[in-house]
């Protein structure tokens, strides 16, 4: 299978790309990616020996781009996780959001169209669904009602992913995932953010009481649900992908301060993010009852390695903060 990967730079997609080429059945792999601030080749250097990988820097956005890409590369498959993905940002700054994930989806889905592209994976999330009060959970057929212009633009280009089953009869499944964690996160996010300042002995900023509920997915056991997805999924149909543990925020937050030997006079109680959902809540039935995927990494496991991954790689979240990983880039790549 020729695997067209976008976003395969960032946290989900360069753990994506580092899973897909360890299978055999990926002849080829192409990721384009824009590599904004949030995407980082120094996630791949893994993979930059291996010839079936290539990359294409470009922003989704671009039509011509994108079109040549589709020419030049041919893919069976589209795995579409490139987005601006942090909340915060899209309320500070909502133009780019709606740049690359409405309309970036747009352009990859009308090129997809064109070259009768076999399969597309459309990666979104469980904000769509909005804040749940308890005890519900969302299934797939629960109401769209997005707080923020990131998860209002997710929600759209779910809506106009399956919109091209309905019209154009193309192979496209959306998957609406629930919080990620693991190494190689950006430390905008709360856990990396928490884990960096924790290591440095910085304050950590947790948003109003900090009773806010999000149920934590290990990275690796997403990115096994969006391939069994790709490779069981159905047309037409939404795939709920949760990691089955639901934590108040600043449960989380203590829990970092205990595994980083930190005391809990860190936690400083800052101001509410607007419009913030107070709880998310998803069940996963269908993606376990289709396709078998079970998420595998208990949260005390997953947390304790995502501490240890970013205690021994300091430089890492240095570069990724400073942007000196972009050297990496011209080094590695600027002639291939
Ligand atoms: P990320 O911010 O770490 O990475 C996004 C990647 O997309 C980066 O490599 C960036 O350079 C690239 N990109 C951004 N704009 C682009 C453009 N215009 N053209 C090409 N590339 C561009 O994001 P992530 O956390 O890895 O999320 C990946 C996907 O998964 C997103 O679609 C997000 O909505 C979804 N998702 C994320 C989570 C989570 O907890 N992080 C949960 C559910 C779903
Ligand atoms: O639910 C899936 C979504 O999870 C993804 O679609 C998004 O791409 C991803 O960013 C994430 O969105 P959240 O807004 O839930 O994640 P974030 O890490 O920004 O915040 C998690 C919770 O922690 C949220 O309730 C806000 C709070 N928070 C966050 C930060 C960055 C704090 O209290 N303090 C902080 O400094």
């Amino acid at each position: 299978m020729k695997l067209l990967v976008t976003g395969g730079a960032g946290f989900i997609g360069s753990a994506f790309v580092r899973q897909a080429l360890t299978g055999g059945d990926v002849t080829a792999l192409c990721n384009v990616d824009a590599l904004t601030y949030a995407g980082n080749l120094e996630n791949l250097a893994s993979v930059l020996p291996d010839p079936r990988y290539r990359f294409e820097r470009a922003d989704i956005a671009d039509a011509a781009a994108i079109e040549n890409i589709f020419v030049s590369f041919a893919p069976d498959a589209v795995v579409h996780f490139a987005a601006e993905s942090h909340v915060d940002r899209s309320i500070l700054s909502p133009e780019p959001v709606i740049r690359t994930n409405l309309n970036g989806t747009f352009t990859l889905l009308e090129a997809a169209r064109r070259h009768k592209t076999e399969r597309f994976v459309h990666v979104s999330t469980d904000e769509v669904y909005g804040s749940i009060d308890e005890p519900h959970d969302a299934d797939e057929g629960y109401p769209l009602k997005a707080s923020s212009p990131y998860s209002a633009s997710k929600a759209g280009s779910d809506l106009l992913a399956l919109s091209y089953v309905t019209t154009y009869k193309m192979n496209v499944s959306v998957t609406r995932a629930s919080n990620n964690y693991g190494p190689y996160q950006f430390p905008e996010k709360l856990i990396p953010l928490m884990i960096a300042n924790a290591l440095e002995g910085k304050s950590l900023p947790v948003y109003g009481d900090g009773m806010q509920i999000r149920d934590w997915l290990y990275v690796d056991d997403h990115c096994a649900a969006i391939d069994a997805v790709l490779r069981h999924g159905r047309a037409g149909e939404v795939y709920n992908i949760g990691g089955s543990r639901a934590l108040p925020n600043i449960e989380v937050v203590k829990r970092i301060l205990a595994a980083t030997g930190r005391g809990e006079d860190l936690i400083t109680y800052v101001k509410d993010r607007p419009g913030h959902d107070r709880r998310y809540a998803i069940t996963s039935e269908k993606v376990e009852a289709e396709t078998g995927w079970k998420p595998r990494v208990e949260f005390e496991n997953g947390l304790a390695r995502t501490v240890a991954w970013y205690r021994d790689n300091p430089q890492w979240i240095a570069s990724v903060r400073s942007g000196a990983y972009r050297d990496f880039y011209e080094k590695n790549y600027s002639n291939r």
